[in-house]
């Protein structure tokens, strides 16, 4: 009984530490103006003053191409497709990359909800860091809606990775 309650407030501990499906979100590093957590997991940098980090901001217009329409502004959800916002407090990144690469198809509702495959998409699959930094920033509550007012300049390399990428 007394393992059992020590099990659970650990466990409850664990989970309200970070509501980050990758932990702690903090940024330990960066490189080419992509910024990475202890884990090595892409994450967000958004100064005091709300200026965000490149991916962020890129992120925030790829999400807008090609997801908004089912999920929702924001991130929010719709009656749809789930709230990425919500869904981000458990995911962790590689829950994430197999769900947009391979999709995902609920098959015990009584709706037909399929998220779709981007994997031969490079408008998606070319950004898709850039995609889920975003929807980290908002699942963590560090950004709030709408386009991001500032961005650190873009990264040196970033148009000719951008352009080796998309062919
Ligand atoms: C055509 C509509 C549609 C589009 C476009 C779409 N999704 Fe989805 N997505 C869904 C539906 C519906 C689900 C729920 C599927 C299920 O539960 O089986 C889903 C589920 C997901 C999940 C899993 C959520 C969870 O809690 O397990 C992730 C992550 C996701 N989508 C990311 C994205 C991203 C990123 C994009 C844009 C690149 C995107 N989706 C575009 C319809 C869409």
């Amino acid at each position: 009984m007394i393992t059992a309650t020590v099990a659970l407030l650990v466990l409850a501990s664990a989970a309200c530490a970070y509501a980050d499906g990758s932990g702690d979100p903090k940024p330990t590093g960066s490189s080419d103006g992509e910024y990475q957590d202890a884990s090595g997991n892409p994450t967000f940098n958004i100064g005091k003053d709300g200026t965000v980090d490149w991916y962020t901001q890129v992120g925030y217009l790829r999400y807008t191409a090609n997801c908004m329409q089912c999920h929702g502004p924001d991130g929010l959800g719709s009656t749809y497709a789930p709230s990425l916002v919500d869904s981000l407090k458990s995911l962790s990144y590689s829950d994430f990359l197999n769900t947009v690469t391979n999709g995902k198809k609920n098959v015990d509702t009584s709706q037909d909800l399929v998220m779709p495959s981007f994997a031969n998409d490079k408008n998606v699959m070319c950004y898709i860091d850039a995609i889920y930094v975003y929807l980290r920033a908002r699942s963590d509550g560090a950004l709030g809606r709408g386009r991001p007012a500032n961005s650190e300049p873009k990264p040196k390399d970033y148009a000719a990775q951008e352009n080796a990428c998309m062919g």
